[in-house]
């Protein structure tokens, strides 16, 4: 690419995260051809000084390089899982209502699938509050009107079109008690300051825009998206972004075609930031002195008469992963080693404790404990995460590539119907 075309390039990376060869170069020199068109200028390096003074024009070229593709309950999985997660939820039962986020939400199709589900689950209109941010004021001002036409509708069942529009000649308008629901805004996820000035929301969507980012814009956004989701928040990915969440302090939901993850729930981590987050994974690798050893068996597959009703195991759960946090990891790991030698084995309990034991610097408890979860679980997530994290570390780099593999197959199972 000619220097000026790169210098191009590079402002729009750092402005909006842009990565040139997410949309092939043929494309981005056709939107510089329509803007210097527009403009009547034949130099690209005259147009890149007015680029570089004309905030408007920068703005300009922002809107014809983005990519609004989208439509109707994308990926779907993911709409029923929400329903499924806000119906479970504690906060529903309180009655307070939820945040969400949806960013990018390009023409409006994907907050107003997240309102339609919500209203489907039989949430009143107050339980909710849908926001749809994006960079681009002329996918918002599509959005914004709610009409659309056959591109915006790819799933087999239509049955939502019915309740949720009226026809109008060959487009479909949505109807006031959806479209008033969600309110649009203009911003950009990279502007700084602009995610923090959000406040917190419950879910968040955010999907189908980081494979268009470069990797330091999409570390960035990782981070701010992290800060933006309350405790125990849910978070939405694209299908082919949520790898890179894996190293993240996310925690991958385990169910098919949702690209869903978590953040953390304990109380310890509702105020910790992205940023203190990755300092604590910085000081796990500092090795600790061995302490009573570990289990070192296979894991029974025999059935234990359970100590706990299934809330109190939850609790149970909930409480050790909270001292871990703490960082009382000697307490953390006994109460799980009781826990696992009075209840059936368990892939949770067994990757917990595998966390713990890498915490304490006790890799190979760590690593054993990491296979146990697996030989009872070969889908579990987040052991082969933590596995080929620490293979990583040890400088194993094929097997942590394996590792990696794995766990992003499973995921990428969801979409083909695993
Ligand atoms: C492919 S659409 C994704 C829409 C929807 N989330 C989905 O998955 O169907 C990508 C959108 O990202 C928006 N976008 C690109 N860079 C952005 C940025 N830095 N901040 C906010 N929105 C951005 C574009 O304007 C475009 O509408």
């Amino acid at each position: 690419m000619e220097v000026i075309k790169q210098q191009i390039a590079e402002l729009l990376g750092k402005t909006i995260g842009f990565d040139v060869s997410s949309i092939g170069e043929t494309t981005f020199h056709r939107a510089l051809e329509t803007r210097m068109n527009a403009l009547a200028i034949d130099e690209p390096v005259l147009y890149f000084e007015r680029l570089s003074s004309s905030y408007m024009e920068l703005r300009r070229l922002i809107e014809e390089v983005v990519v609004p593709e989208t439509w109707f309950f994308r990926d779907q999985q993911p709409f029923s899982f929400l329903s499924k997660h806000i119906l479970q939820s504690k906060k529903y039962l309180s009655g307070k209502p939820f945040r969400i986020l949806s960013i990018p939400s390009s023409t409006g199709e994907e907050p107003y699938s997240i309102v339609m589900t919500l209203m489907d689950a039989g949430l009143h209109q107050n339980q909710f509050h849908v926001d749809g941010i994006d960079v681009s004021e002329r996918v918002l001002a599509r959005a914004r009107k709610g009409v659309y036409r056959g591109n915006s509708f790819r799933t087999k069942d239509l049955t939502f079109r019915d309740r949720y529009f009226v026809k109008e000649g060959n487009v479909f308008e949505i109807k006031e008690n959806v479209r008033e629901k969600v309110l649009f805004l203009q911003g950009n996820i990279l502007q700084p300051g602009f995610m923090e000035s959000l406040g917190q929301y419950d879910v968040v969507f955010c999907r189908n825009v980081l494979i268009y980012f470069n990797p330091e814009a999409q570390e960035q956004v990782i981070g701010y998206l992290y800060n933006l989701l309350s405790s125990g928040g849910l978070l939405f990915t694209g299908y082919s972004e949520a790898s890179l969440f894996f190293e993240t302090p996310f925690v991958p939901v385990s169910r098919a075609k949702t690209f869903a993850f978590y953040k953390e729930d304990a109380k310890s981590v509702e105020t910790k930031l992205y940023t203190s987050y990755k300092s604590n994974a910085l000081a796990r690798q500092i090795p600790r002195p061995p302490s009573k050893p570990a289990l070192r068996t296979k894991p029974s597959t025999s059935k234990k008469p359970s100590a706990l009703p299934a809330k109190a195991k939850n609790k149970e759960y909930t409480a050790v992963k909270r001292l871990a946090d703490e960082g009382a990891l000697e307490e953390a790991a006994n109460r799980s080693e009781t826990y696992l030698s009075l209840h059936d084995p368990s892939a949770n309990w067994y990757c917990l404790l595998g966390v713990i034991r890498d915490c304490q610097g006790r890799k190979e408890d760590a690593m054993d404990f990491f296979r146990k979860a697996l030989y009872l679980d070969p889908t579990h997530v987040e052991s082969l995460i933590q596995l080929s994290l620490l293979v990583e570390r040890n400088g194993d780099l094929e097997r942590a590539k394996n590792y990696k593999r794995r766990a992003q197959r499973l995921l990428e199972e969801n979409v083909n119907g695993g």
